[in-house]
């Protein structure tokens, strides 16, 4: 029986990687239960396939990419950008490369600091737009990657889950003295969830020296969110002011009980701020990672 469900997240768009993380060898990642093999071509256009050699099976992650094609470890058999097999070393001249001798590929697009793959065409949704992070003139830091041993879609649920602010961030997030959820209106346009919140914000401290507060007295800080299907959250965070936050969750499902999510945080405020202070948010007191 087909499970529609996995059929249909197969048609999205998911992170497999920072984009960081895949350089000139390389890179195995996991995506739906599926092990690919991520790969940068010679003009650096990342590639995605299935992390197995259709000669006997070796991981594909195990070799070397030279030029434009990616080389098994084991034999040596080498793959073009398409999948398709272009050498077998051990081939008498006179023999023709089988036409079967291809590794299947994956769409694969490099996007906001991200790889991202998409196991099955047509896709279902487009990704998210946001400018802030592609301008080129807000700073943009990189945090986690978070990994969970859970379905991605916990990790979503979790970004977005208002009640456990106050207890598990309180000072960054929440107050354990305003532990009623503000009132706010969910809209569905689209694939796309709309809300926004408003809350009383808190004070720029030693801990969380991060807000863009502009108003000595009462700040406020309006979070729009935008949750798209299926594993991504999009948040602009804003003080009433020019200075603006926007915080780009997205969670790669591994497989069902495991899930990594890759947080970006762009601003255009305190663009000088080493990164290391937003990678480092911590609750005050108890330590615990914000993610
Ligand atoms: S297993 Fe890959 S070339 Fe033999």
């Amino acid at each position: 029986m087909i499970n529609t469900a996995a059929q249909n997240l197969r048609a999205c768009w998911h992170p497999v990687a920072y984009a960081h993380a895949v350089t000139d060898t390389p890179y195995a990642a996991k995506l739906l239960g599926e092990a690919l093999v991520i790969w940068r071509a010679a003009d650096g256009t990342p590639h995605a396939m299935k992390d197995l050699c259709i000669h006997r099976g070796t991981a594909l992650s195990l070799g070397w990419v030279s030029g434009s094609e990616l080389v098994c470890g084991y034999h040596g058999w080498r793959y073009n950008t398409s999948g398709a097999c272009t050498l077998i070393p051990q081939k008498v001249a006179s023999t023709a490369i089988p036409v079967k001798a291809r590794v299947e590929r994956f769409t694969c697009i490099e996007k906001f600091g991200l790889i991202w793959v998409a196991l099955q065409e047509p896709l279902r949704y487009p990704l998210p737009e946001i400018p802030e992070l592609e301008n080129g003139q807000w700073k943009v830091v990189n945090t986690g990657p978070f990994s969970w041993e859970s379905d991605a879609s916990r990790q979503v649920e979790n970004f977005t889950d208002f009640g456990h602010f106050p207890w598990v961030h309180p000072g960054l997030l929440g107050d354990v003295n305003r532990p009623v959820v503000p009132d706010h209106k969910v809209e569905v346009r689209d694939h796309v969830l709309h809300y926004t919140i408003v809350r009383p914000e808190a004070a720029n401290t030693d801990d969380f020296p991060v807000f863009g507060n502009e108003q000595a007295a009462a700040p406020e800080r309006r979070s729009r969110y935008e949750l798209h299907l299926p594993y991504t959250i999009v948040l602009r965070l804003g003080w009433g002011g020019a200075k603006g936050m926007v915080y780009f969750f997205a969670a790669q499902p591994i497989d069902k009980n495991h899930c990594r999510g890759y947080c970006i945080i762009g601003r255009n405020y305190d663009l000088d701020q080493p990164d290391s202070v937003l990678q480092a948010l911590r609750t005050p007191s108890s330590g615990r990672t914000s993610a």
